[in-house]
């Protein structure tokens, strides 16, 4: 097996450089040399491979051996707190671009998505005089309209074409409740500030996907159910909701969840039709405190957590908050502190990876085989739609011959085979008669889309 050194970047024995070195085949989901367990591949590499995203944070103090780790393990990069409201703009209107910038060039330069985050945090790091200058105003509600407007725009204008994906929206519900948590948004304009936020970012960066990022999600809770509602009727009042960010700390002091607990919330907030990330996620070695190999322990949860989150074809991707156990916030924010070291990360501070990080890019491979039960579960829904006189006609059996083709052809990691059999079973549905058609040819889009077919 190849060792994976931070440093020396990818040692491959002979026999693996020559896999790896393979032809490329084109598209995101054909080339999954990578995506097998106990390839001699980085997770950068696994995850391009798999069509999914696996990101770590960027921050201005990071060393250059640092940004080395990131480009090189990476695909997908958020700024810690460059462009945070109140970090890019101390006070209101007063910009300084400078960290956030040299940010944003960075996952260009290297190729790597970059997440915004964040444009609406209406508990910390926020402009000093944000508060006052709205309570100010002969009308708050609308002073803290205009603002918003001007802070989406100032930083949509400057970032936009280059940001994947914006937190539009932070930690709206209160840390261990089920309502909207108090802050200057909700006290000057009152719920509508969340329908408002993703109007003004929709209307800014029409290609951009918009999240509602939030935490204290990682064990069954009954804010799960309250995230759950609130996304769903804000969607079913049209706010432009295109995914849901699960911060993903697993903190200290609290309970780890089992990893059917992890599967079972992600697939509760897939079901409501949007994407979803683990957009922070670090594990506290204080779990693992006692145990006789706690590194081996700590792998294992981070293996859990990516393979949960790989099993849901909505989930696309996760950053992990921070790149080695020397940084990490954790170590500086109260109560968490007291566990200092929590050495949350995949890399230890000699920037050597640490066991987890096997598991993480293991984990990531898997990526294949819940498509198949996926594919597996559409055949037969085709086939009761047929039963119960929903689906006729004689492309209903060359819509399930093919899915059930795909199927078989995802068991063997055939790919762009199975794609190519999916659309053929799109055309076949759609070439049914009845009133569930629609029904039976969105399955099959969904699958294809999960699948990132038409993904160069
Ligand atoms: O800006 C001051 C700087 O002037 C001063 O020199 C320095 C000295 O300590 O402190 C700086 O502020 C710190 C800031 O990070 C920027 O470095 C704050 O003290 C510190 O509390 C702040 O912590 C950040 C925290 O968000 C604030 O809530 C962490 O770095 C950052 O990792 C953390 O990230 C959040 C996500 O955005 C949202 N989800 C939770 C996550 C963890 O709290």
């Amino acid at each position: 097996m190849a060792s994976i050194s931070a440093r020396g970047g990818l040692l491959v024995a002979a026999a693996t450089a020559a896999a790896l070195l393979a032809p490329a085949v084109s598209g995101a989901i054909v080339a999954r040399d990578c995506a097998r367990p106990g390839a001699a591949c980085t997770i950068a590499e696994t995850a391009r491979r798999a069509g999914v995203h696996f990101g770590a944070i960027a921050s201005t103090g990071q060393s250059d051996a640092e940004r080395a780790l990131l480009a090189e393990h990476f695909t997908s990069v958020t700024a810690e707190n460059a462009m945070k409201w109140g970090e890019i703009a101390p006070r209101v209107g007063n910009y300084g671009f400078a960290d956030a910038d040299e940010i944003a060039a960075f996952a260009e330069t290297n190729g790597m998505r970059l997440r915004g985050h964040t444009l609406a945090w209406g508990v910390m790091q926020m402009p000093s005089d944000l508060a006052s200058t709205v309570a100010a105003a002969a009308d708050p509600a609308a002073r803290m309209s205009e603002l918003l407007g001007e802070h989406f725009g100032t930083m949509v204008g400057r970032y936009g074409a280059r940001v994947a994906q914006w937190d539009v929206v932070n930690e709206p519900l209160e840390v261990a409740g089920t309502v909207l948590a108090k802050n200057v948004f909700l006290d000057a304009l009152g719920p509508g500030y969340l329908g408002l936020s993703f109007a003004l970012a929709r209307a800014l960066a029409p290609g951009a996907s918009l999240y509602l990022n939030e935490y204290v999600l990682s064990w069954p809770s009954p804010k799960l159910a309250a995230l759950r509602t609130l996304v769903g009727n804000l969607r079913a009042g049209g706010v432009p909701i295109d995914g849901v960010g699960i911060q993903g700390h697993f903190y200290p002091f609290f309970p780890l969840p089992d990893r059917a607990t992890m599967e079972q919330e992600l697939r509760a907030i897939a079901d409501l039709g949007v994407e979803i990330e683990i957009t922070e996620l670090d594990v506290s070695s204080w779990h693992f405190r006692d145990d006789p190999d706690p590194l081996a322990r700590q792998a294992a949860f981070f293996g859990d957590v990516v393979s949960a989150c790989m099993a849901v074809p909505s989930c696309r991707g996760i950053t992990t908050w921070g790149i080695q156990d020397g940084d990490s916030w954790l170590d500086h924010a109260p109560p968490f502190d007291l566990a200092a070291p929590n050495d949350p990360l995949l890399f230890d501070r000699d920037l050597e990876p640490k066991p987890a990080y096997a598991a993480v890019r293991d984990a990531i491979a898997t990526r294949a085989v819940p498509f198949e039960d996926e594919a597996w579960g559409v055949f037969r829904r085709v086939g009761k739609l047929r039963r119960d006189g929903l689906l006729r006609g004689p492309s209903v059996r060359t819509a399930r011959r093919v899915v059930r083709r795909a199927a078989q052809m995802l068991r063997a990691e055939r790919f762009a085979d199975a794609c190519d059999r999916l659309a053929r079973g799109v055309r076949a549905a759609n070439e049914a008669t009845g009133p569930a058609v629609a029904e039976a040819a969105e399955a099959i889009t969904a699958l294809r889309l999960g699948l990132r077919c038409d993904e160069a």
